[in-house]
């Protein structure tokens, strides 16, 4: 065993051999580095930053003025010209990041809004460009079920499952569209398998090759993304679920099987989705991988907080930092949270 040093901080103390004091008061030790605010800042571990956080935002066609969400308290549908200020509000505070939601007016079998050029994210990811050129990265989320009349991510076959091949051709058109428009990042979120392989290759044989993707890599079967289809105005037909495409959230291995496979197709950076309930797998995920590891603290997990504010339970702000910063704590770089506004003034 290597020499004791009585004034090793590092943990476990087995490291260095065990501590022996040779003053009194070693139970104090632990509670030093505790005493000031400012002994306190400067060792944190975990720190959180307006660039570590990622808005998403909901345009939607078809409203003359914004709507705001019941579910989610202080969050809003936006038409492109709230959205427009929302964002420079955002950009403001120190946010790099947005990600994109469409509500569009019409639906239909396939989700043609998806790769509308005049789509309702396309023409707000056009003016997002125009309005701050490279100051903001702009995501937009890649997906069918906002812009299918049945509401799931995918082609219903005649069997009612969701076929998955002819799936990624839609999402293929949806990220060439999403590209041309300006998105610097698309993030396929349906679950599909080979999604990222697909899009990789539309986006290289249209000319993209530096448009990035942010794969939805562990997306679980969530019951926290209500209050997410309230926002969207998405049902899914028949009473219908997703778990035949997303995860079972039984599994934590099986999300490292996910990742492994979309870095392999060319995930720039991977999500885990829900965070809360999956730091565990955040925490696997940042040990099995090099590239940037984004959580997305999710609409369920957002509602939540705030329901248990308005009744005087809890404080809703000092709760959602302690739970932004669990997530960061657990491994992830990025959070994309409906708190991103309220963080960042916060944090100013
Ligand atoms: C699918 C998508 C969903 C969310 C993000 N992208 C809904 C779903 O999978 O049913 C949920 C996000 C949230 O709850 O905040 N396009």
């Amino acid at each position: 065993m290597v020499s004791s040093t009585p004034w090793s901080l590092s943990w476990p103390p087995e490291r260095n051999g065990p501590y022996t004091p040779s003053v009194p008061f070693p139970q104090r030790r632990l509670r030093r580095l505790r005493r000031t605010p400012a002994l306190r800042e400067l060792v944190a571990e975990t720190r959180l930053s307006p660039v570590d956080l990622v808005a998403p935002l909901f345009v939607r066609e078809g409203i003359d003025s914004p709507v705001e969400v019941s579910s989610l308290p202080g969050v809003h549908q936006h038409t492109l010209d709230s959205l427009r200020q929302e964002v420079a509000q955002l950009v403001d505070l120190g946010i790099k990041g947005v990600v994109l939601f469409g509500v569009p007016e019409r639906r239909d079998a396939e989700g043609s809004g998806c790769w509308a050029p005049d789509g309702i994210v396309q023409r707000a990811l056009r003016q997002l460009r125009d309005d701050h050129g490279e100051d903001v990265v702009a995501i937009a989320d890649l997906c069918v079920d906002e812009y299918t009349d049945h509401g799931h991510c995918g082609i219903v076959g005649p069997d009612g499952s969701v076929d998955n091949d002819a799936t990624l051709e839609l999402y293929r058109r949806g990220a060439v569209a999403q590209a041309d428009a300006g998105a610097d990042l698309v993030a396929p979120s349906g679950m599909m398998d080979g999604q990222v392989a697909a899009i990789r290759a539309a986006l290289d044989e249209a000319g993209h090759p530096t448009t990035g993707i942010l794969a939805y890599a562990a997306k679980y079967a969530s019951s926290l993304y209500g209050p997410f289809r309230d926002a969207v105005d998405v049902s899914i037909v028949d009473g219908g679920d997703r778990k035949g495409y997303q995860q079972d959230p039984r599994n934590g291995r099986e999300a490292l099987a996910e990742v492994a496979e979309d870095v392999s197709e060319g995930a720039d950076i991977v999500m885990v989705k829900p965070a809360l309930a999956y730091l565990d797998v955040i925490s696997a995920v940042r040990a099995a991988v090099d590239v940037p590891v984004a959580a997305y603290h999710v609409s369920g997990e957002y509602a939540m907080v705030h329901a248990a504010a308005q009744r005087g339970w809890i404080d809703g702000d000092a709760v959602m930092v302690e739970h932004v910063t669990a997530i960061r704590r657990a491994g992830a770089d990025l959070v994309l949270t409906y708190a991103a506004r309220h963080l960042a003034e916060r944090l100013q």
